[in-house]
């Protein structure tokens, strides 16, 4: 069913990822073309809670944009607005009324909401409660269901693998154990394409929990050998069979808990079970920072003129997807409340376990 659209908002939620502006500059550029103004709403749902958060977007304000890292509408990933009563004279209220007041006072009519799974969570929500909206998947880790491919997850590959292909020579130097701690929180994409990508010998994924003592084995057979060096790559959600994940930080209130640690944890350990010299590096935020990847503005700018075209044809409460070679929609509430984590079964799983790289199982 088509819907007149004069005016569409857009925001930017959760940690940001390589490309977001990339969705902007496709979102407000498709949007003009096509009659439509678009507004731009800062830092997530505060632009839809706090007066003056909002700012009209032409081609002329997203002109030289798509190279850029990082979301020119900034972002945040506390501030979920069903999370937080307020108290008015009419009684408790919580900060989604005021999103769907201001949404209506605002003049919108239909929102693009670009986010991970937290934000595309409240996104539903919204539409669930008459917002019509479309969102697009974004988050460097890849875990989104209903989509092969995220945008920032290549650009966060490339960072590790060029990381990787630099230890490599240091390790090889100095006959050490590298271990790389890489971002991905609960699922291990960018640890195992990053880790075949760099060649490493060890790959460990929160998918498949791991026997350290089988790590320490592989790593001093290749001593036997000659290679007298490996770097193993480590997801930041991966564990020891039996153990528990590294945090760095517990779950508070209105944020989620903060994976980290794994790495420094598998180097002292396996120093000790090898007798050999360890050295861990966390990658961390740089994997989010910087320029997107030629993919990822591909994949980015298609995502935002596919959800201009699913608002044109009024097709709310949908996420666009990336079937290849398609840009497809899902609906939302097919994927939202779900990690898409990597099958043991993944072809290049057993590509890298046929190839020698130990997953610790
Ligand atoms: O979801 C993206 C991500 O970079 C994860 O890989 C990581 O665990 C988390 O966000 C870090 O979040 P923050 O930016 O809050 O430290």
């Amino acid at each position: 069913m088509k819907t007149a659209m004069n005016r569409i908002g857009v925001l930017t939620g959760g940690g940001d990822a390589p490309g977001l502006n990339a969705v902007i500059r496709a979102v407000v550029k498709s949007s003009f073309n096509a009659g439509i103004e678009c507004i731009g709403l800062e830092d997530s749902f505060d632009g839809l809670i706090e007066h003056g958060r909002s700012r009209q977007l032409t081609p002329r304000d997203v002109t030289g944009i798509l190279r850029l890292g990082g979301t020119v509408l900034g972002t945040t990933n506390r501030g979920n607005p069903f999370a937080y009563p307020i108290e008015t004279s009419d009684g408790t209220r919580d900060y989604s009324d005021r999103v769907i007041e201001m949404f209506h006072q605002m003049g919108l009519d239909a929102l693009v909401v670009i986010g991970g799974d937290g934000t595309l969570a409240i996104a539903h929500q919204f539409c669930q409660r008459g917002i019509p909206l479309v969102g697009v998947p974004k988050t460097i880790d890849n875990d989104i269901v209903g989509t092969t491919n995220c945008f920032g997850f290549d650009t966060a590959v490339a960072f590790a693998t060029d990381a990787i292909d630099r230890l490599h020579t240091t390790a090889e130097a100095h006959k050490r154990i590298m271990v790389v701690e890489v971002m991905g929180r609960y699922a291990g994409w960018i640890a195992l394409y990053a880790g075949v990508a760099g060649g490493a010998d060890a790959i460990l994924i929160p998918e498949i929990p791991f026997d350290l003592s089988h790590v320490a084995d592989r790593l001093m057979e290749r001593d036997k050998w000659g290679a007298r060096f490996s770097i193993v790559v480590a997801a930041e959600g991966a564990f020891p069979r039996g153990g528990k994940l590294a945090l760095v930080e517990e779950a508070r209130d209105g944020y989620v808990e903060r994976l980290g640690g794994i790495g420094a944890q598998l180097s002292s350990a396996l120093a000790k079970l090898t007798g050999k010299e360890t050295r861990s590096v966390v990658l961390g935020h740089l994997q989010r920072g910087g320029a997107p990847t030629s993919f990822d503005r591909v994949l980015a700018t298609r995502f935002g003129g596919k959800a201009v075209e699913l608002i044109r044809q009024g097709e709310f409460g949908m996420m666009v997807a990336f079937a290849p070679p398609d840009i497809v929609a899902r609906r939302l509430d097919e994927v939202v409340g779900k990690t898409k984590t990597v099958p043991k079964d993944l072809d290049l799983l057993l590509t890298a376990k046929a190839l020698g790289v130990t997953f610790g199982d």
